[in-house]
């Protein structure tokens, strides 16, 4: 069926440019969208209000972290209804990432592949991006700001970097997730074994207890995980997640595997596999989570989301909440709608 919509016609110019060139038209584009009120013409979703981890979101449907890795576009990307919006991943030192390109879309499959490598201005401009916005500055919505390592750090040391970034965000953040699924920084999946994760944790949450005393404010610490791990090593996180208190769980990042897209172009690139290939991998990781953790902790769900039906499926799994990326390169920002109308 052609696809009338605004985004409808709008898609195949950006498909036109490689995939960095059409991001960096359309925030910009979005910003100035949204300051002319021009994004008020998208339809909305009603309020369909859920407290998740002490917070109060408008709806379950939330921005994935990645998209405005240093939170200089949240009030364009607000104004297309989310109910919760993820800025980062953040690192203390600004990196340039990798080299370009980085993205590939591989359209036959509704997926993207990315080795961005945490491409960041840095926790510092963060921040002051954070206090600039409207968003941050009405405290009417949820934003989870999302922090990583920065790339020379040895991994020994990587528990400096998400304590360095936890103590610089923790006042500004609705909750902070802690990002140590990404494919794209070295040895960053290391992380998730047993006893690095026990000592990250340990660190983390004594941090964020100390920072609630200081700041008279507790703020939620989520982790967000790969989709690329067996049931053993869910048992072993949710265990971990149960044992040091953490408030959430975000499920999941992208895939290494390449299995869904064999013999498109692309499929070889180095980097996270995101879109619909990766749904089925990720409800696997919801589901084994809900089944260890049940009302524990909270999951939020993540992973080729691309139509209300999908977010559905992702909730059936287990999650709480959802967030969306690929699928708004594929379907723009009336899948916002499209996925809070499905569960409401
Ligand atoms: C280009 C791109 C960059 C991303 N960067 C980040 C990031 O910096 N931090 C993070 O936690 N996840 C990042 N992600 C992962 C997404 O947040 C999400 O977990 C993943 O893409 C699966 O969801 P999707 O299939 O809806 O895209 C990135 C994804 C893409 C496509």
């Amino acid at each position: 069926m052609p696809d009338n919509s605004l985004y409808g016609l709008v898609r195949p110019l950006l498909f036109s440019l490689d995939a960095e060139s059409a991001h960096n038209l359309t925030l910009p584009a979005l910003r100035r969208a949204a300051a002319l009120g021009l994004t008020k013409l998208i339809a909305k979703p009603a309020d369909d209000p859920r407290t998740v981890m002490g917070i109060r979101f408008a709806n379950p449907v939330g921005l994935a972290a990645g998209l405005d890795k240093d939170g200089a576009y949240i009030d364009g990307l607000a104004a297309l209804g989310f109910g919760f919006i993820e800025i980062g991943t953040v690192t203390p030192r600004a990196q340039p990432g990798n080299p370009k390109p980085r993205i590939f879309r591989l359209p036959a499959a509704h997926a993207v592949i990315n080795r961005m490598g945490f491409n960041n201005g840095g926790v510092d401009a963060f921040v002051t991006n954070v206090q600039a916005s409207r968003f941050y500055q009405s405290k009417q919505g949820v934003l989870g700001l999302n922090i990583g390592k920065n790339l020379d750090t040895p991994i020994e040391r990587a528990a400096d970097d998400y304590l360095y970034c936890l103590e610089k965000v923790y006042p500004y953040a609705s909750y902070v997730t802690v990002n140590i699924s990404s494919p794209n920084t070295k040895n960053l999946r290391q992380l998730q074994g047993a006893s690095e994760l026990d000592a990250l944790l340990s660190q983390l949450k004594e941090a964020q207890l100390r920072l609630a005393d200081q700041h008279k404010r507790y703020v939620p610490l989520t982790l967000k995980i790969a989709p690329d791990i067996d049931t053993e090593q869910i048992k072993n996180i949710a265990d971990a997640l149960l044992r040091h208190k953490i408030d959430g769980v975000i499920a999941t990042n992208t895939t290494i595997s390449r299995d869904a897209v064999t013999g498109l172009q692309h499929a070889e690139e180095t980097g996270g596999l995101s879109g619909a290939p990766v749904f089925e991998a990720s409800n696997r990781v919801v589901r084994g989570l809900k089944a260890e953790l049940g009302d524990a902790l909270p999951i939020i769900g993540v992973g080729g989301i691309l139509s209300g039906s999908n977010a559905k499926a992702k909730v059936q799994a287990g999650a709480a909440l959802v967030q969306l990326y690929s699928g708004l390169i594929y379907r723009g920002p009336a899948l916002v709608k499209e996925c809070a109308d499905a569960l409401r």
